[in-house]
């Protein structure tokens, strides 16, 4: 048994206003929450019981997910009732993992905005083979400046952990997925905001523990911005587009470029949509072009619209600056 915790409590500000009502993590990418994407990969590499470490509009989560059964896992919910950072997210989630003293169960972490296709597995067995305190999945990105900077020596450890840094010294990034030794948890402070890449990371390394980077540069994404979110669905779309099979789409529509269509829709005569996602419940009327867009869920658009670039959602509209 494998346990996993899902970081999902952020606020998502570099994607408002697509965040103003969803979460990050239930965006949707190729019309399925990226959470569900991630349930997905955690399962794949053996994890049987992960909690979801939530804070912003924490009460999405439940209903979508419920017990995890569905997705043949044991999901549970942590709840923040204010931020407590991601080093304090994990200390609050691991208590709903009833760890055992003494145990020497892995623990998998997971920031909640990002796809990857690395292998997971893997990861945890070389973590389990270094006898490892943390074992961080690496990657490399041509610019480091915002993400986690962690160098590494010969054989793999870690020599340090520097979070968005202005001159990166290196463009070996942390990819956000992190196999601890439950040990670890308990050198966090509960009830307190805490940052695992400001704070604890660094207090690891300084204290001598043994870190170690799993490399791998599979494909990889972190979400967290409009431009990120839309390149990700197109990705996984695989083809011109995905749709799903309760919404109704006239013949004469043209879908193209990865885009996405949720549950529920209705798409209209001529209607052209390309390289984009709409949400669930959208109503689109006659000879409407969309296009590198976001659509959120029960927008009705008109007849002969044109929106291209843009949010689109009943109360507002606005360029996502791609
Ligand atoms: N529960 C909870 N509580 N979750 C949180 C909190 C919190 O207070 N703060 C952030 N999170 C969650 C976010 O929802 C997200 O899934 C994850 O933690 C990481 O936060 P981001 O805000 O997305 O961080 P980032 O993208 O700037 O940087 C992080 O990810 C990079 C890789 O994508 C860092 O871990 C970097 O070191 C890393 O390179
Ligand atoms: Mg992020």
């Amino acid at each position: 048994m494998t346990l996993g915790i899902l970081l999902v409590g952020g606020m998502g500000t570099r994607l408002m206003p697509l965040t103003r009502d969803t979460p990050k993590p239930m965006l949707p990418i190729a019309g399925l929450p990226v959470t569900e994407h991630q349930l997905m990969a955690a399962k794949r590499a053996g994890i049987t019981t992960i909690v979801l470490a939530t804070s912003y509009l924490s009460d999405v989560f439940t209903p979508y997910f419920g017990d995890g059964s569905q997705w043949g896992l044991d999901v549970r919910y942590a709840v923040e009732e204010s931020p407590l950072g991601t080093g304090g997210a994990i200390k609050n989630a691991a208590a709903a993992l009833n760890l055992k003293a003494g145990s020497d169960e892995p623990i998998v972490i997971f920031n909640g905005d990002v796809l990857s296709s690395h292998n997971l597995a893997k990861q945890i067995q070389e973590h389990v083979a270094h006898n490892a305190d943390v074992t961080l999945h690496l990657t490399h990105v041509e610019d480091a400046r915002a993400y986690g900077c962690v160098p590494v020596d010969e054989s793999g450890r870690v020599t340090a952990f520097l979070e968005k840094m202005e001159n990166p010294i290196t463009n070996t990034i942390n990819a956000g997925s992190y196999v601890f030794h439950p040990s670890v948890i308990e050198t966090i402070a509960a009830n307190t905001v805490v940052s695992v890449e400001r704070d604890v990371f660094p207090a690891l390394v300084t204290a001598g523990k043994k870190i170690y980077g799993y490399i791998e540069d599979a494909y990889w994404l972190d979400i967290g911005t409009p431009r990120a979110l839309l390149a990700g669905s197109k990705h996984l779309v695989y083809g011109d587009f995905k749709v799903d099979p309760t919404s109704t789409i006239a013949a004469s529509a043209k879908l193209q470029d990865g885009s996405s269509i949720g549950a529920g829709c209705e798409v209209g005569d001529d209607v052209v949509i390309s390289g984009s996602i709409v949400c669930a419940g959208v109503v689109i009327e006659t000879g409407s072009e969309i296009r590198n867009s976001f659509i959120a869920p029960n927008s009705h658009i008109p007849k002969d619209s044109k929106i291209i670039g843009n949010y689109y959602s009943n109360e507002l509209i606005s360029p996502l600056n791609l």
